[in-house]
């Protein structure tokens, strides 16, 4: 199948075009997809009409899902499915309605983090015609690269901890006072280690794998210490210059590689204006 791919930012993603991803890929136009995925870190599909279904297919060829551990969440006849929503039905979420509140990767908190994930957006908040609830991704691939030597030299060994306990600490910190994990949650998720710059999987890369919504603290140093370098290293990783803004339209297909960069949600809409959008989760291979 001919397609095109046109860069989406200097820094990272591209979009695809002349795709239908409702129909099965063959073996070589699937190839070209992934080569590009990881060289771009960031794919758009635009003008897309997925079942549920259709994108799990797809999601698949890259290799096996992940069950996201906010179950409460997931649709329920494809668990596979994340709704990502602030659509209410009576008083309860439809989907997890505070997504990507602040720069994150995601799964960064298991011990084998995700390898990508792919969202679809069914409906998109709009004010005047102009779509709201943008997404934002950096490369911190970039970012690492851009890094001083020495401070290139500090982080190399450095490990930090990383929880989804702590994303809800902030959450409740920032006033929203129904953000909680259940205890199975909690054991599904405990704390884990990995290493502050990590080489990516495929690309050997080193990519900064820091982030403010997951890394509770860096290890081998004091409490002050630690919110000092993470605070730099957060300030750093969010620089426009890595960044691409991603104004969404229905039917877009977005999907990151979790590794080389870090993605944000901008909440500046809320209902009646509706998001509705599916993620799937690709699971990973465990870090350096
Ligand atoms: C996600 C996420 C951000 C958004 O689905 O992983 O962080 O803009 N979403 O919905
Ligand atoms: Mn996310």
């Amino acid at each position: 199948m001919a397609f095109s791919i046109e860069p989406l930012s200097d820094s990272l993603g591209a979009e695809i075009r002349g795709i239908d991803l409702s129909q099965p890929l063959d073996n070589k136009t699937f190839a070209r997809i992934e080569d590009a995925f990881h060289a771009h870190s960031v794919l758009l599909f635009r003008d897309q009409s997925l079942s549920a279904d259709q994108q799990v297919a797809f999601t698949r060829r890259f290799g096996d899902l992940e069950v996201h551990v906010l179950d409460q969440y997931n649709h329920p006849d494809f668990p596979e499915i994340l709704i990502v929503s602030n659509v209410m039905d009576g008083d309860r979420h439809v989907g997890i309605y505070d997504a990507g509140k602040y720069w994150h990767t995601d799964l960064s908190y298991m011990k084998v983090p995700s390898r990508g994930s792919m969202l679809h957006a069914i409906e998109v908040p709009t004010e005047n015609g102009e779509p709201l609830g943008d997404t934002l991704f950096t490369s911190t691939t970039a970012a690492y690269d851009a890094l001083s030597d020495d401070l290139k030299e500090r982080i190399e060994t450095l490990e930090a901890v990383y929880s989804l306990g702590h994303r809800f600490s902030r959450l409740v910190e920032d006033g929203d006072t129904d953000a909680a994990m259940t205890e199975a949650q909690q054991e599904r998720a405990p704390e884990v280690v990995h290493r502050v710059v990590q080489p990516h999987p495929v690309t050997g890369r080193r990519v900064l794998y820091v982030n403010e919504g997951q890394t509770a603290r860096l290890l081998g140093m004091s409490d002050a210490e630690s919110r000092d370098l993470l605070d730099t290293l957060f300030g750093h990783i969010a620089r426009p210059e890595y960044t691409y803004r991603h104004k969404w339209r229905e039917g877009d297909v977005v999907m990151w590689d979790n590794i080389p960069t870090q993605h944000l949600a901008i909440q500046d809409y809320a209902l009646p204006q509706r998001r509705y959008m599916h993620r799937t989760t690709l699971r990973g291979k465990a870090l350096a």
